[in-house]
């Protein structure tokens, strides 16, 4: 069906994968492995499939390896039975002609001695990240980590590198690394949270030199137009991981020296909130525009987006694909929806995170 002025209905070629349009399902964390090998199950198959009509999805959250949990009841791939798994999931979706992404991710910090039989977590510094996590007897504060060994930063690249193999092997289309919010890249990018001062430490470029070493390996394993980067310089968090005057030149820079990279697409989550008498203050409204002069590659752009406003962000050419998260809960066929323009339905938000087959599978398709 052809839709004049509607661009996010039209095909998008991604390097050599086709993506169908330019509605991507964004990253949604959905804590249904709830088996004790943080598997994924067949009801995660059956909601990915359900979803598949997306340009291209992009898995929820997956922990790297055991060292990289945070949050109760998100899968790993980093056994065999979890590999198994998202067999089953990527299978489901490729045979409902849908293309996905793996979501990689590590919680650095931002965790709990909970998951690790009463050991420390790491961090890139012994600082409280000060945020909460969601552990298996409830939501829990954060402690100060145990600041990364540079033995451990090599075994956590070298984490990702499995991770990023065993990917291939569950037969996803492509990875996309985590490297937003409060995840372990950014706990490294900022100062609040990274006071270090060997080269992982201090100045710009040591501060994100975790990030490229990361992609340095991933482009050992995938192809890279297979690899995507989720970041965002305006994530105001609980705790002390805040947007700050160091943070303009940390974007600046790592958009730059993405440039190198050749990724598949960087995909950029906007502001929440008016950004107006903060320290990122001047990145208001310019934002996509701002990263696409600088940023030479394929722009997701992510966050409140509509079916018009996903339109006109192509159509200004500030960005080239535009994902969704929010509304592909409670709307499996969010793009025919969008593209015809039909009411949207609202989710439950109380089974965000926890349960079953309600609030996550039960969703209705408009007949
Ligand atoms: C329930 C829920 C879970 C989420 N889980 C993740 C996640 O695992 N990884 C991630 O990068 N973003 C995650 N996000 C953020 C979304 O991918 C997206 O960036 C955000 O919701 C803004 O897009 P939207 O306005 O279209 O919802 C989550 C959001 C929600 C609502």
């Amino acid at each position: 069906m052809s839709h004049p002025n509607q661009p996010l209905f039209s095909s998008y070629q991604l390097g050599d994968l086709e993506l169908k349009n330019r509605v991507i399902m964004s990253s949604l964390t959905r804590a249904r492995a709830t088996n004790k090998e943080l598997a994924p199950t067949s009801l995660m198959a059956t909601y990915y499939a359900q979803r598949a009509s997306a340009g291209l999805i992009i898995s929820e959250s997956t922990w790297v390896s055991a060292k990289a949990i945070g949050f109760v009841h998100v899968p790993g791939i980093f056994t065999p039975t979890q590999v198994e798994g998202w067999k089953e999931v990527t299978k489901a979706v490729h045979a409902n002609g849908g293309k996905i992404f793996l979501q990689m991710s590590h919680s650095g910090a931002a965790s709990h001695p909970d998951f690790f039989e009463g050991d420390i977590p790491r961090g890139p510094s012994a600082i409280n990240p000060q945020l909460t996590t969601y552990t298996p007897t409830g939501p829990k504060d954060t402690v100060t980590p145990i600041a990364f060994t540079k033995e451990e930063i090599k075994q956590t690249i070298d984490d990702f590198e499995q991770a990023a193999f065993n990917a291939v092997v569950a037969g996803f289309d492509g990875v996309e690394l985590h490297a937003q919010i409060f995840a372990l890249i950014p706990q490294f990018l900022s100062m609040a949270t990274n006071q270090r001062t060997d080269e992982y430490g201090g100045s710009i470029e040591n501060r994100a030199r975790l990030l490229f070493e990361i992609l340095d390996t991933l482009k050992q394993v995938w192809d890279s137009k297979r690899i995507g980067v989720k970041f965002t310089p305006t994530a105001f968090n609980p705790g002390i991981l805040q947007p700050d005057e160091h943070t303009i030149p940390m974007f600046q820079y790592i958009l730059e020296k993405l440039n190198e990279y050749d990724l598949g697409y960087l995909h950029l989550v906007g502001p929440a909130t008016d950004l107006t008498g903060t320290a990122i203050e001047q990145m208001q409204d310019i934002y996509f525009r701002q990263a696409r002069d600088v940023y030479k590659g394929t722009l997701m752009a992510n966050r409140g987006f509509t079916g018009e406003t996903g339109n006109k962000i192509i159509t200004d050419d500030h960005a080239d694909l535009v994902s969704f998260g929010m509304d592909f809960i409670a709307n499996p066929d969010l793009v025919k929806r969008l593209a015809n323009n039909l009411p949207l339905a609202k989710p439950d938000t109380t089974t965000f995170y926890a349960g079953d087959e309600k609030g996550y599978t039960d969703y209705p398709y408009l007949s």
